[in-house]
């Protein structure tokens, strides 16, 4: 016999069943079949992709890893490390290739943190980190940002004897601000040795050259501490879950044992390793974002809509009415991202996209708001 449950009836932990559910960008097929539009001239702006597609090395790449789907992958994804060991001067055993990053995130809550820890997690900050604590039993100690950017000195205090891992997005996800290397240099230096400091970097390549973090002397200040980076951004591989972490081995080992047996597909790494060689896809990338960030800052400017200057590819701008204002797009077949789960119930974040691709989003964003929002 079929017996009903709800949410209410679950025998799951309750600490687990009190997570809120993680919030995806819309899909284009999702959003075509509820508005009745066509898929084709949707444009998607609300996951910061990579509005470019990936590298046509690494689709050459993917289309030979079909071959071989019927073996396991290279359980130590043995190529794609050894060249970020090689691209990063690190020695073998520093680096851990996961499911995206969003894997590796997860395994450090799972080594790190568990009932009686705490995570200490900045305001605005990518939702995984807090449901990954909260799946642990862990508590969370959410510090408040100053302004739009990281409270560095707040976050210091805020660590307990308890703390088993703090989290720190630079560039931030879902603000855009970007900490700089000498005050990230210090913050690590202050951050008592006992804590883990998960470092994510998932929009660094969005940062001029200068303005990123140096890993050597990060890692020279701390060895608590872990790097993480993803292929779904600027190497335009989201769809194949590839990202990685850079620690100190004791800390790899840990994780190591945490992970999912071959959790890299084939086609991720194939991928991944063709697109870390192809510079000249990642630089036309960088150099489009650039440009357009630079462009849709002085419409948002212009349009009487305040917004968040970005260090990465996506922009937080205020609409008065969030949601409704995403809804509006969305009928028109733009869909941006709400961000109320942060507490920005006022505002929206758009993914920076092609120039045709922004031009229709602030043709629609101006025809929905004439006079712009001005944060007040
Ligand atoms: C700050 C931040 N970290 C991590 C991720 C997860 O990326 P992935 O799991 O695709 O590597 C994202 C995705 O948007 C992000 O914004």
């Amino acid at each position: 016999m079929m017996v009903a449950m709800n949410d209410k009836d679950t025998t799951a932990l309750a600490h687990v069943a009190a997570i809120p559910p993680y919030p995806p960008g819309r899909p284009i097929s999702a959003v075509a079949r509820e508005f009745g539009l066509d898929p084709a001239r949707i444009v998607k702006l609300a996951s910061n992709e990579n509005p470019m597609g990936c590298s046509p090395k690494a689709l050459e790449a993917i289309h030979a890893a079909a071959k071989l789907t019927h073996q396991y992958p290279d359980f130590d994804c043995y190529e794609l490390r050894e060249l970020l060991v090689a691209e990063n001067g690190v020695e073998t055993g520093w680096v851990l290739p996961g499911a995206g990053s969003s894997d590796l995130i997860l395994q450090a809550a799972r080594g790190w943190l568990g009932a009686g820890r705490n995570a200490v997690i900045p305001q605005y900050s990518f939702a995984s980190y807090e449901s990954g604590a909260a799946a642990q039993g862990a508590s969370v100690i959410n510090v408040p940002a100053r302004g739009w950017d990281h409270d560095l000195d707040a976050l210091v205090k805020a660590v307990t004897p308890e703390t088993g891992v703090l989290f720190l997005a630079t560039p931030n996800n879902p603000i855009g601000t970007a900490v700089a290397p000498a005050a990230l240099e210090a913050f690590l230096a202050a951050i008592p040795a006992h804590v883990l400091v998960v470092l994510d970097e998932a929009y660094r390549e969005f940062l001029p050259a200068a303005e990123r973090p140096d890993l050597q002397r990060l890692i020279a200040i701390r060895r608590n501490l872990l790097v993480l980076r993803t292929f779904s951004k600027i190497h335009g591989l989201a769809a194949l879950r590839v990202g990685y972490g850079i620690a100190h081995p004791s800390i790899i080992s840990i994780l190591k044992r945490l992970q999912l047996p071959f959790a890299v597909s084939t086609a991720g790494q194939m991928a991944a390793v063709a697109s870390l060689r192809d510079r000249r896809f990642t630089q036309s990338c960088e150099e489009l974002n650039t440009a357009e960030n630079a462009r849709l800052s002085r419409a948002f400017a212009e349009g009487g809509f305040d917004h968040v200057p970005s260090r990465a590819n996506f922009i937080l701008f205020h609409v008065g009415d969030g949601p409704g204002t995403a809804q509006a797009l969305m009928r028109r077949g733009v869909i941006t991202r709400p961000v109320a789960n942060y507490g920005l119930k006022t505002w929206l974040r758009v993914s920076i996209g092609l120039v045709e691709e922004n031009d229709i989003f602030l043709g629609h964003l101006r025809e929905l708001l004439p006079e712009g929002s001005r944060a007040g």
